[in-house]
């Protein structure tokens, strides 16, 4: 069963690639400065109290680098991780098995956290808070309960809204840190070291032209390299320059913000079905074909970030600047 919960980073080849290029220790890790600056601070104290880490609660979109960081924490403290998510862990008993197993020290990852269920989440409180599991034998008059120790470790959870976290949860993580989109600049610091690894070369306009397209996320970043590569290797000279690059991006239709084919349909659907809007997110994502929490997780926070889209009490709105990006007119009032 536990094979089932708990998963090792091995699944699919663009995986292994993507956790090849991925930093290993804090000193690597570009970007983020202030959760690096502080997460520093709490492992060496940890480490010269020869303590475990208290229990961080990372949270921001996709792709940012909660489940690297997670990884470079462990590596920092010199501690094992086992990963596993909210959703793959559906009984009490899963999530007691996993706690059980856990060594002195271990680091216990769990992305998308706010999707464990009310019982399951019941089990971490008193394990985050005293390491112990507190398990019911028995029913009815003569049930009672047994509180097993466990060995202490870090919980690192994951989440895209915190909001969704239950405040006794929340409530629990000593650390709690907001991952923020990267700028241009640290997206092509990242696009350079990851070419670097992959050993293509790379001229700095080249990287920049994949930092602007990468949506301030290095997982869509390295992504974007790897095409750009391929196109690069099998067409080209094999260097990644700006022009290159454009050609690249061009093919796979990436436009200059980073906006692929999704982001188009959705937007162009607001302007050109619904005059720009007010249109609710259910509506949106049946007209496009995705589902509603894929729109508001993954496509949604991009694109208000550049200020193309707002959401409002009414519904989603697109702003002037979208329509400008579109080259395309606006309703009047
Ligand atoms: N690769 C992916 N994310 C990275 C980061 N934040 N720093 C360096 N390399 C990365």
């Amino acid at each position: 069963m536990e094979e089932r919960i708990i998963s090792s980073h091995m699944a699919m080849e663009d995986e292994v690639v993507e956790f090849s290029l991925r930093p290993r220790f804090l000193r690597e890790y570009i970007g983020q400065s202030r959760v690096k600056e502080n997460l520093e601070v709490y492992i060496e104290a940890a480490k010269q109290r020869n303590e475990t880490l208290d229990h961080v609660l990372l949270y921001g979109p996709p792709g940012l680098g909660k489940t690297t960081l997670s990884h470079i924490i462990a590596n920092e403290m010199g501690v094992q991780v086992r990963t596993t998510s909210g959703p793959a862990i559906e009984r009490p008993g899963d999530l007691a098995a996993i706690l059980t197993n856990l060594q002195a020290g271990d680091l216990l990852f769990i992305d998308e956290i706010h999707r464990l269920n009310r019982s399951v989440e019941e089990v971490l409180y008193p394990a985050m808070e005293d390491f112990a599991l507190d398990i019911v034998i028995g029913k009815g008059p003569s049930a009672r309960s047994v509180r097993l120790d466990l060995a202490p470790f870090t919980l690192v959870g994951a989440t895209t809204r915190a909001g969704s976290l239950s405040s006794p949860l929340r409530d629990r993580f000593g650390v709690v840190s907001r991952l923020e989109y990267y700028t241009v600049e640290e997206l092509a610091l990242i696009v350079s070291r990851s070419a670097d690894l992959l050993g293509v070369r790379i001229h700095e306009d080249g990287a920049e032209e994949i930092a602007c397209r990468a949506r301030g996320t290095p997982r869509v970043a390295n992504r974007l390299l790897k095409r750009v590569r391929d196109f690069v290797e099998v067409q080209g000279d094999g260097i990644i320059t700006a022009d290159s690059a454009r050609g690249a991006l061009g093919r796979i239709q990436v436009d200059r913000l980073g906006l692929d084919e999704v982001d188009h349909k959705l937007l162009r659907s607001i302007m050109e079905m619904f005059r720009g809007g007010p249109v609710g997110l259910e509506t949106i994502a049946a007209t496009i074909g995705e589902e509603s929490h894929t729109v508001e997780d993954v496509y949604e926070p991009y694109l208000m970030q550049i200020g193309f889209l707002q959401r409002t009490p009414r519904g989603r709105v697109v702003t002037p600047r979208c329509y400008q990006h579109f080259g395309v007119e606006m309703p009047d009032s």
